[in-house]
């Protein structure tokens, strides 16, 4: 006679499938399961503002009868007195909420960084935009923030300028550091699909005080220094930083920094990290992190370390509490835990369930901007 466990296992598995079936049919992350698959997601693009988890909360204040639909049209770029049609013109210039979406695929060089309005939503979704081989993104004391379906490479310092800032007021702006997007003292800014790589400095930087931050379902590929969190040691105001980084694909070809934190605090939660050659997640500066459900695939023996904790002088920082929760590893990655557990404490708006790192590569499949026709499902 079969031993009872063995007569019970039929019934389990057929019990756990089902249980899979119904609760994740494409094994969707929790984002894309709120607005993809709907035929009609075109005539209803602000939906994806309640899409969003994690500490960027719920991105309400982005939707509604107050927003301005705004359609780009030309991809040309005068960093001064943008034209109406171009994407400066909505992002910077146009006053109020505005909803940007693109009418056709569109290659965009800025010919200086793009600085981003409260209450903005750049939505690539139904075109293939790339903002490419000029200046990057900027969120400078700024809130309210959807970046959505974009393409960012080959981004480059350029030559100091003059630009146009959101209220009107044109500045001479430095020589940049050719980051694809940069946050500056910016809080709830969700950073969702979009596909980032090759840029002269890093791909997505959150720095001076800048806080309640979603990172999801990006694809981050053929690239030196990913993200950073908190822009350097001394800058204590990042003490209160919190970010999500949530279903996102690092990988391959990139070297260190998925992040990067220096004091605040990271939730890193099923995430595909495809190889790296220096280090996947490092900091110093006694920050917190809570690696969940994630999915570590080591290069090489040599960089197998998932983690890495930088030697930054005497305040190196003693509370260091980094934990890792059911998060798998392949090819010889560990994880060095240290410090105690810090939980993210999210309120209801942000709180999401991390699934298993066994989906980790379904979940985050479709990672980066995604190419979705106005017409059929996304
Ligand atoms: C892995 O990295 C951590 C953090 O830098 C370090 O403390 C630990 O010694 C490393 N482990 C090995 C086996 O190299």
């Amino acid at each position: 006679m079969a031993p009872k466990g063995l007569r019970l296992l039929p019934l389990t598995l057929m019990f756990l499938l089902l249980q899979a079936a119904t609760a994740n049919p494409r094994h969707e992350n929790v984002i894309d399961r709120c607005w993809r698959g709907r035929g009609n997601w075109a005539a209803n693009r602000q939906r994806l503002a309640v899409c969003s988890v994690g500490f960027a909360g719920k991105m309400r204040q982005n939707r509604g009868a107050g927003v301005t639909p705004y359609t780009v049209t030309d991809p040309s770029d005068d960093p001064v007195r943008p034209r109406p049609g171009t994407l400066r013109y909505g992002a910077t210039v146009l006053p109020g909420k505005v909803w940007i979406t693109f009418q056709r695929d569109m290659h965009i060089r800025l010919a200086q960084p793009l600085f981003v309005k409260s209450f903005t939503a750049i939505d690539g979704r139904g075109a293939d935009v790339h903002i490419a081989g000029g200046a990057g993104i900027v969120l400078y004391e700024v809130n309210n923030v959807i970046i959505h379906g974009l393409q960012v490479h080959g981004v480059r310092a350029q030559p100091a300028g003059r630009v146009v800032r959101p209220g009107g007021a044109v500045q001479t702006v430095d020589v940049g550091d050719g980051d694809a997007i940069r946050l500056v003292t910016s809080s709830k800014v969700w950073i969702d699909h979009n596909t980032l790589s090759r840029c002269e400095d890093g791909l997505l930087d959150v720095t001076l005080g800048s806080t309640d931050v979603t990172v999801s379902n990006n694809w981050f590929h053929d690239h030196d220094k990913v993200m950073l969190l908190g822009h350097d040691d001394g800058q204590l105001t990042d003490r209160r930083m919190r970010v999500t980084v949530a279903f996102n694909r690092f990988g391959p070809n990139v070297n260190q920094r998925m992040p990067r934190i220096r004091h605040g605090y990271a939730h890193v939660v099923n995430n595909f990290y495809d190889g790296w050659r220096d280090y996947a997640i490092g900091g110093s500066m006694g920050p917190s992190v809570k690696s969940q459900g994630n999915l570590f695939i080591a290069s090489t023996p040599d960089s197998s370390n998932v983690t890495r904790r930088m030697p930054a002088g005497d305040a190196a920082g003693k509370e260091w509490h980094w934990h890792s929760v059911g998060d798998s590893f392949e090819n010889g990655a560990f994880f060095h835990q240290m410090g105690s557990r810090v939980r993210p404490n999210y309120n209801r708006h942000q709180a999401f369930p991390a699934a298993s790192s066994s989906v980790v590569r379904s979940l985050t499949k479709d990672a980066g901007a995604l190419r979705c026709s106005a017409r059929s499902a996304c």
